[in-house]
Parts: C-alpha cells; sequence; structure tokens
C-alpha cells in the first residue's frame, strides 16, 4: 500500500470527516424476509468478471474526484463475505493505485456467521480487511428461524469467536423489537450479547419494509410487532444496557467504546465525501468545488453489462447545490449523538437555522443545543423524521 499522504484517522473530525470508499457486494445465498437491501440469489455468476468491473468502475470514479487520501473502505452488501478474498485484494490494490490509502486506514467489511464465510476470515484479514461486521440478528434459535437465517446462534458464536483472533476490530448486528419480544427476554439477549461484544454493536429495531414478504406476512395479521409503546420500552432498555456496559449510542443505531465508533459510517453522517462502487451504490463526490450526487444501476446484471460497455454503471450525477448540502448534512447529522455544526449549516445553506422552530422543538424537548453544536435529544431521535421536517420547513 502507498505510504503517500498518510493521515491518522483517529485525527478526523467533525469539520474534517474524511473520505470513504463503498463497495457494494450485491449476492446473498439466500434472501431473508425482512429484507429490502439491493441483494439477490444467483445459481451462478462469474465473480472475476465482476473483479474486473469494479475496479474499472473504481477508475471511472477516480476521474470524478479531487485528489484525496482514502481513510476508510467499506465492503457491504449483500453478503461480501462470499466475495473471494482475491476480489477483495483485487479492489483494494485498485483503491491505494487510484487514491492512495492511509496507513491507519479502517477496511470494514459485513460478513454473515456461516461457518463457511468464517473460514474465510484469515485470509481477508491477509489482505488488509481489518473490522468485520456480523449479522448475528438474534440469539434465540426460533427467532433466526422466524427471520429465514442460515446460521443458528452456536454458529453465530463460533464466528464471533473466530473473528475475534483474526481482526483487531469486530462489531455485530441485532435485530430487535421482533413479534412478541418482552422487555424482559430482550434485556437478558443483550446483555448475553454484551458479554461477546468487543467494542462495537449495531441494534436495529425491526421494520417491516414494503415489498418485502413480511410485508405481505404482516399485512395478513400472519405476525404482529410491539406497538409504539412498546417498541419504546425496548428502545430505552436498549440505550440503557448498552450505557452501563460502556456502549453508547453514538448514533441512533449504533453503539461503541469511545474511539470504536465506525469510521467509514461517521464519514457519511458527518457529511464527508464518498466513492460508491457496484450495483445500486450511491455517492457524494466532489471535484472542483462541485459537488456530485452518484447512483449507479441497481440490477447486477445490467450493471456489469453496463460497466463492460462504457466503464461505469451510474444510472445518475446530479450536482447538489449548497442549500441542498446543508439540508443533507442535517439529515445525517442529526443521527448522531454529537449533533451538527450551526455554523457549518449557516455557512452552506446561506441563512441559518430558523431560530423560532429552534426554540419551539427545544421546548418540546426534541433538540438541544450547547454552543455551536445543535442535537436531538433521545426523544428527537426517535422521531428524527418528523423532527427534522418541521425544522427545515
Ligand atoms: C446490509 S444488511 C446485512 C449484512 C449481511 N448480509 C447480514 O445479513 O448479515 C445490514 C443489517 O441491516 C439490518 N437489517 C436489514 N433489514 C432490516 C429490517 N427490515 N429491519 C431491521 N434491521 C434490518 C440487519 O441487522 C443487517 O445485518
Ligand atoms: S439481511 Fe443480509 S443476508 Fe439477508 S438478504 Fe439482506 S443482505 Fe442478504
Amino acid at each position: 500500500m502507498s505510504s503517500s499522504n498518510r493521515v491518522a484517522t483517529s485525527d478526523l473530525t467533525a469539520s474534517d470527516p474524511g473520505f470513504g470508499i463503498y463497495v457494494h457486494w450485491p449476492f446473498c445465498q439466500a434472501k431473508c424476509p425482512y429484507c429490502d437491501f439491493n441483494s439477490h440469489v444467483v445459481r451462478a455468476m462469474d465473480q472475476s468478471a465482476y473483479a474486473r468491473a469494479l475496479v474499472r468502475e473504481l477508475e471511472h470514479m477516480a476521474t470524478l474526484s479531487d485528489p484525496q487520501t482514502v481513510t476508510s473502505i467499506f465492503f457491504g452488501g449483500g453478503t461480501p463475505s462470499l466475495m473471494e478474498p482475491a476480489t477483495v485484494e483485487t479492489a483494494l490494490a485498485a483503491i491505494d493505485h487510484l487514491w492512495g490509502i492511509n496507513q491507519r486506514i479502517e477496511i470494514s467489511l459485513e460478513a454473515n456467521p456461516t461457518s463457511v464465510e468464517a473460514e474465510k476470515f484469515r485470509a481477508l484479514a491477509a489482505m488488509g480487511v481489518n473490522r468485520v461486521s456480523l449479522g448475528v440478528q438474534a440469539l434465540n434459535d426460533k427467532d433466526l428461524k422466524f427471520l429465514g437465517r442460515l446460521h443458528s446462534v452456536d454458529e453465530a458464536l463460533g464466528a464471533i469467536e473466530l473473528a475475534r483472533t483474526h481482526f483487531g476490530r469486530l462489531s455485530f448486528d441485532l435485530i430487535y423489537a421482533r413479534p412478541e419480544q418482552t422487555v424482559e427476554a430482550w434485556e437478558a439477549e443483550l446483555t448475553r450479547a454484551l458479554s461477546f461484544a468487543v467494542d462495537h454493536l449495531s441494534l436495529y429495531q425491526l421494520t417491516i419494509e414494503e415489498g418485502t414478504p413480511f410485508f405481505d406476512l404482516h399485512a395478513r395479521g400472519a405476525f404482529t410487532v410491539p406497538d409504539e409503546d412498546q417498541a419504546t420500552a425496548l428502545y430505552d432498555a436498549t440505550q440503557s444496557i448498552c450505557a452501563d456496559a460502556g456502549l453508547t449510542a453514538y448514533e441512533v443505531s449504533n453503539h461503541a467504546k469511545a474511539g470504536a465508533e465506525c469510521r467509514h459510517n461517521l464519514t457519511y453522517w458527518r457529511y464527508g465525501d464518498y466513492v460508491g462502487v457496484g450495483p445500486g451504490a450511491h455517492g457524494r463526490i466532489t471535484k472542483d468545488g462541485v459537488k456530485r450526487a452518484t447512483v449507479t444501476e441497481r440490477m447486477p446484471s445490467k450493471w456489469l453489462a453496463a460497466v463492460e460497455a462504457q466503464g461505469h454503471g451510474l444510472v445518475d450525477q446530479e450536482t447538489i447545490t449548497r442549500a441542498q448540502s446543508a439540508e443533507e448534512m442535517m439529515l445525517m447529522g442529526l443521527r448522531l449523538e454529537e449533533g451538527v455544526s450551526l455554523e457549518r449549516y449557516a455557512s452552506l445553506a446561506g441563512k441559518p437555522i430558523n431560530p423560532d422552530r429552534l426554540i419551539e422543538l427545544s421546548d418540546d424537548g426534541l433538540l438541544q443545543t450547547n454552543g455551536d453544536q445543535l442535537k436531538a435529544t433521545p426523544a428527537g431521535r426517535l422521531v428524527l423524521n418528523k423532527l427534522l421536517g418541521e425544522l427545515l420547513a
């Protein structure tokens, strides 16, 4: 990896949020019934053709960006642990060649915790992956089955153990607010999960997404999910148990020990630039002072054909005005515990936030200011979309 332009990732701050690369791997072994991510089950695919296409699209994206040192890379999906380690290596080498990778870079990869995938951990670590995010989802076999997962609790715990030996940093995901889940049962499960956690957990409330099998089943009454009061009680229990264990919520659904936050996601939420490659990937890239929103073709086969024909799978690249940037920054930043700088907002928007709205929403207990920082309160973070709608109206 190149030694030029090295910047310590620990130096990243809200005003210097870093520069990330997102690589989307859109394939899974099975489609989980709750999931509306861009993920597909295919019988066969040519992995080396995808590797070549990722390199070509990275080359194209490099022409759209100012020279930058990459501070984080995230292989997301889909199921990137299905990538051959050689494919990961090819993408990393291209990124290093095109931009330059800083020595303390964070390289994350999402993995499903089946034993087959865990066998790849050693090779992935050797390629430079230094942080893994495992989709454990539940520590209860009945619920894993309900969620359509291919692994058991024992397999997931085995994958966590193996991951701990290969990667310096490890996170895992759990989905809560499952049908009939009581606060007591979730507290016990989360406490058990914390005994296996290293320094980061992502805890998501089950969301019933339109277009998924769960959406139809739920609409037909095949199962119910916790009502608003129960969901709030589960959320509150999550916050206090994690805080007691020293993994505070630095974002709505993400908990970490101080200094163990996912730097790549922090770059998004602090509204830094990132390149997105692979099917359906989004990016925010600045060149010569102009920021663009990029998005690529979602369907893997169409994306591959487009990259082979024209060197990229972009279907849209829209210039973002400063006013739009200000809104996006607020949208992202209020997810974070640290909040956003009012001055940064005003300088992008060309005007400050409406002071009457600030007072109103603060009086309602949804916002708070601390000097220049504007934050959503825990109650505000629970109704973030509504809050943003009112703040930016
Ligand atoms: C890109 S996905 C999954 C990564 C990996 N393929 C896996 O399933 O383990 C990232 C995470 O989003 C969460 N997720 C996906 N759909 C969800 C839903 N409908 N409700 C709540 N969480 C969801 C899951 O915890 C999942 O691990
Ligand atoms: S949750 Fe993960 S494994 Fe399941 S379909 Fe979505 S991306 Fe694939």
